[in-house]
C-alpha cells in the first residue's frame, strides 16, 4: 500500500462501475444471478483490488468478499453487494461496493486518519437463494441447516451443489468479531423517485423496512375446458386472479401511509389453453416498517382466504414464508452523513425510510448502522434501464468517504 494519502477520485469510482458493469453485461444493465460465472468474476475483481487499500481479501465459504486491515484505530465496516437480479440494474449493489472500495482506498494510508474502514460484499442481498445469506452468515443468523435447505429460486440446484461448482464448499465462513467494528455503513441507489423529484443528491436513512412473503395456494379441479360447464367448474387459476383484486379492494383500508404490496409470481398448474387449472399458487409479498401493520395485514388475508374456501368452490391456503423485522439506522451515523452532505452535496440531502431490504438491517441487528441513498432515474430500479448521472454517482461517493472520515474521527 502506498504510504501517500490519496486524494478522492471521482473518476476512479466511475471507472471502477464500469468495469463490473463489463462483468456479465446485458443491454445497458448486468446479468449476474448469485454463483453464476458473471458474479463469482465480480468478487474476484473485488477481491484483487482490496490490497489497493491495505486490505487483505478473502473471499468466505458462503461468497462474501471481506477486506481487512492491520492498521491499528477504530475499524469501520462498509459495502453492499455484487450479485444482481436476472436481467436487471448495473448499480443496485455495485455502487455501495465501490463507494466503501474508494473510501478504504482515501481514508486508510493517510496517516492522519486513525483506523481504517473495511469492505464487504454480501452474498445473495437479492434472494436468488434466499435471503440475505452472506450477512446472515456473517452475524451468525444463517445455520447449516439453512444452507442445506436453500435452492435456486430459478431452477433445481441446490446451494451445496452451487458452492461446491464455484470452489468454495468446504471454506470456513467469516464472522464478525463482536466489538470489531464502531459501525457498518451502505451507500445505494434510491430505487425510487424521491430525491429525483425534490432536486436533492442524498437520501439519509432513517429505517428500512421489513419484508413478509406469502404462498397462497388455491385448490380446485382440473377438468376439460371445453365440456366442463361454467356452472360446475372449480378453476382454481379464477380463484386466484379474483383473490388478487380482493386484496387490492381490501388493503387500503387496513394498510399504513406507506405499505406496499405485490403479488410477483403466478403459477397455474397444469398451465394449458385446454385444461381448467386445479391448482394455483402465487408469491404475495408485504412491506412495512411497522410490524403491527404487518399482522394486521395479514389477519385480512387469511379472513378472506377463510371466507374463499367457505364458499366451496377452492379452498385457499395462506403460508408465510418469509419474515423479516424492519431496522433503524443509528442516529449518529444519520448525523455523520447529513453534515457530509451539507459540506460536500450543498446540504440537498433529507431524511427518509426506505422501501427496499438492505444487508444494512442485518448488520444493524449486531452493531450501529447507517445508509445513504443517491437519486434513480426516473425512479427506475430491478429493471436493467437502472440508472443514475454520473455527477450524482460522484457527489454521493464524496460524500460517503467524508462520511466515513466524520465517523472514524468520533
Ligand atoms: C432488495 O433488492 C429488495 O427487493 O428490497
Ligand atoms: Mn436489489
Ligand atoms: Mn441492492
Amino acid at each position: 500500500m502506498p504510504d501517500q494519502p490519496s486524494q478522492f477520485d471521482g473518476a476512479r469510482v466511475l471507472a471502477d462501475l464500469h468495469a463490473l458493469r463489463g462483468i456479465g453485461a446485458y443491454k445497458t444493465g448486468v446479468h449476474k444471478p448469485t454463483f453464476s460465472e458473471a458474479h463469482m468474476r465480480s468478487l474476484a475483481w473485488l477481491a484483487e483490488r482490496l490490497p489497493e487499500a491495505g486490505l487483505a481479501a478473502e473471499i468466505d465459504g458462503i461468497g462474501n468478499v471481506l477486506g481487512t486491515s492491520a492498521k491499528s484505530g477504530p475499524k469501520l465496516l462498509a459495502g453492499s453487494h455484487l450479485e444482481s437480479q436476472n436481467y436487471a440494474g448495473w448499480l443496485d449493489g455495485p455502487l455501495g461496493v465501490v463507494y466503501a472500495l474508494e473510501a478504504a482506498r482515501v481514508l486508510n494510508p493517510d496517516p492522519k486518519v486513525g483506523g481504517a474502514v473495511e469492505v464487504a460484499s454480501w452474498c445473495d442481498e437479492e434472494g436468488h437463494f434466499g435471503s440475505f445469506l452472506g450477512s446472515r452468515s456473517y452475524v451468525g443468523a444463517l445455520t447449516e441447516a439453512d444452507i442445506d435447505a436453500a435452492r435456486d429460486r430459478n431452477s433445481p440446484r441446490s446451494m451445496r451443489d452451487a458452492l461446491r461448482e464455484v470452489g468454495l464448499a468446504g471454506r470456513p465462513r467469516a464472522r464478525a468479531m463482536r466489538g470489531r467494528h464502531i459501525g457498518y455503513l451502505e451507500a445505494h441507489i434510491e430505487q425510487g423517485e424521491t430525491l429525483e423529484s425534490s432536486g436533492l443528491a442524498i437520501g439519509v436513512v432513517t429505517s428500512i423496512v421489513g419484508i413478509w412473503q406469502y404462498k397462497i395456494s388455491f385448490e380446485g379441479e382440473q377438468n376439460h375446458a371445453g365440456t366442463t360447464r361454467m356452472a360446475i367448474r372449480r378453476d382454481a387459476g379464477l380463484a386466484l386472479a379474483r383473490f388478487c383484486v380482493e386484496i387490492d379492494d381490501r388493503f387500503p383500508g387496513a394498510c399504513g401511509p406507506r405499505t406496499v404490496w405485490t403479488t410477483g409470481q403466478i403459477t397455474l398448474d397444469p398451465g394449458a389453453p385446454s385444461i381448467i387449472p386445479g391448482h394455483a399458487e402465487m408469491l404475495f409479498q408485504i412491506r412495512d416498517a411497522d410490524p403491527a401493520v404487518i399482522a394486521r395485514l395479514e389477519d385480512l388475508l387469511r379472513s378472506m382466504a377463510a371466507d374463499v374456501t367457505a364458499q366451496g368452490r377452492c379452498s385457499v391456503a395462506v403460508e408465510c414464508i418469509r419474515t423479516g423485522a424492519p431496522a433503524l439506522m443509528d442516529g449518529a451515523i444519520q448525523e455523520a452523513i447529513e453534515t457530509a452532505s451539507a459540506d460536500f452535496a450543498g446540504g440537498r440531502s433529507i431524511r427518509m425510510p426506505s422501501g427496499a431490504g438492505h444487508d444494512a438491517q442485518i448488520l444493524a441487528t449486531i452493531m450501529p448502522a447507517g445508509m445513504l441513498f443517491v437519486p434513480s432515474i426516473g425512479g427506475i430500479s430491478h429493471h436493467w434501464t437502472e440508472n443514475t448521472a454520473d455527477a450524482d454517482i460522484v457527489t454521493g461517493a464524496r460524500v460517503f468517504v467524508e462520511t466515513c472520515r466524520r465517523l472514524l474521527a468520533r
